[in-house]
């Protein structure tokens, strides 16, 4: 979501002439996209800024801008009582940016961090930052409504609301174009994606968006993240179901395994409607890996609640998982409710508990890739080696493979695995692939 929220931000001031540049000596202006969803996420931003001011001292002229979720929250302050930035610019003020800076040039301070109803960026095509020129990320959707207990997004981020559909399939179309072969659609909860055409007054949803971007090529891939397992539809299984450039693949996650603690997160579904979904989507598309993302040490959690989340990880089998220990953010429901009463040593054993496990289920899960031919889409050379290419399949695997003569980035190739770890499975290309 920041990443794409960056290159929003770059191409807004390209505008003004301002280019990116990796040499930290050479920019006239730093920004940095900050992120409050843990407290660690903060420390880090911080920890940042006080290096950039060390570089301001050699460069008075040096501007420096928070953007992002910590320029909403903490507003004033950074400007004010800390005095690290000259800018703080929240997710909904970005097109602020070029008067915003000339306010700053007149020797004044620039804050803008007023949330929207209607921003979506959605005439904005995006400067592509770092990009391996293959895929691609497609934000479709701002905000979340969902109030999760422990989450400050809400707060940060301001009401949801859905882009134009046709701007979406715009840029996928003009992402092809250019070379690109997958694209990934952004939202914090994708399934509640819902925009009416102000014209004919037709809704689009989810799945109806996720068949348009289909549609735009069979050569296109077509990812999404995240699905909110009380809206998950089973209409979108069977679109991604239908369509075999929508990757099988689902970003579900449950939070914690028990129903109590999934009450008390506001998650509004339990554990048996989350095992529903689970058998919805394998009964639906088969050949799906679902991953997740895991909270341990929530508010009151007790250790059979915590065996809970455990067994979980074993049923759903992950693929992966994105697992937390608890943070208490300012100004959420949890923390104006529920005593974050977990102590820091038992959230962190329990989150090493559900590491342990998640790692052993993913390279079960890997293991039964040993055998099959999978397509692959080349993303470019491997982190290990020049002499390996590397890219994912339909799963979101990362698969590393022997470079061949003629085959390039941007290419599908089918590759035959031949052995596999946690994180990555190996193998060698069989054939150029059909499609
Ligand atoms: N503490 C720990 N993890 C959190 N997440 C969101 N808020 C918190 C918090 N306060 C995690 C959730 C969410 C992911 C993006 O970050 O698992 O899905
Ligand atoms: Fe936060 Fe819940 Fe919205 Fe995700 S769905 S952004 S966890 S409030």
């Amino acid at each position: 979501m920041n990443f794409s929220d960056s290159e929003i931000v770059a191409s807004i001031l390209s505008e003004i002439h301002y280019q990116p540049t990796r040499d930290l000596d050479e920019a006239d202006l730093i920004l940095i996209n900050t992120c409050s969803i843990r407290e660690k996420a903060e420390e880090t931003a911080r920890k940042r800024l006080s290096a950039f001011q060390a570089v301001k001292k050699k460069k008075p002229e040096l501007l420096i801008g928070v953007l992002g979720c910590m320029a909403e929250r903490l507003k004033t302050r950074f400007l004010e009582e800390e005095k690290l930035v000259d800018l703080v610019v929240g997710p909904d003020a970005y097109r602020d940016l070029p008067s915003l800076l000339e306010v700053v040039e007149e020797g004044e301070k620039g804050i803008n961090v007023f949330l929207s109803k209607e921003e979506t960026y959605a005439d904005i095509s995006p400067l592509r930052l770092g990009s391996n020129g293959v895929t691609a990320f497609i934000s479709i959707m701002r905000g979340c409504d969902n109030m999760c207990s422990f989450c400050v997004v809400p707060f940060t981020r301001g009401r949801e609301r859905s882009r134009d559909a046709f701007s979406i399939v715009a840029e996928a179309a003009s992402l092809y174009d250019q070379g690109f072969r997958e694209v990934t659609l952004l939202g914090q909860n994708v399934d509640s994606y819902k925009w009416a055409n102000p014209e004919t007054g037709d809704v689009v949803s989810f799945a109806r968006l996720l068949e348009m971007t289909a549609l735009v090529h069979p050569k296109l891939r077509v990812r999404f993240s995240t699905s909110h397992p009380k809206d998950i539809t089973d209409e979108v299984l069977h679109t991604i179901a239908a369509y075999p450039n929508i990757c099988n693949y689902i970003h579900l996650p449950v939070q914690s395994g028990n129903s109590r603690i999934l009450e008390m997160m506001n998650r509004t579904y339990d554990r048996d409607w989350y095992m529903g979904r689970i058998e919805a989507i394998r009964r639906i598309i088969p050949e799906c890996a679902v991953s997740s993302d895991i909270i341990t040490g929530f508010c009151s959690e007790t250790e059979a609640e915590h065996q809970d989340t455990l067994s979980m990880v074993q049923y759903a089998d992950y693929c992966m998982s994105y697992m937390f220990a608890y943070s208490e953010r300012p100004g959420t429901l949890a923390a104006r409710k529920y005593p974050d009463d977990v102590p820091e040593e038992v959230k962190k054993r329990r989150l090493q508990e559900v590491i342990q496990l998640q790692t052993q289920v993913s390279f079960r899960h890997n293991q039964r890739d040993i055998g099959k031919v999978v397509e692959v889409l080349v993303e470019g050379n491997s982190k290990r080696s020049d002499a390996d290419f590397c890219g994912r399949n339909s799963q979101n695997k990362m698969v590393v493979f022997p470079k061949k003569p003629g085959i390039q980035p941007g290419d599908y190739v089918q590759v035959h695995i031949l052995d596999a770890t946690s994180a990555t499975l190996l193998g060698q290309i069989a054939e150029p692939s059909k499609i």
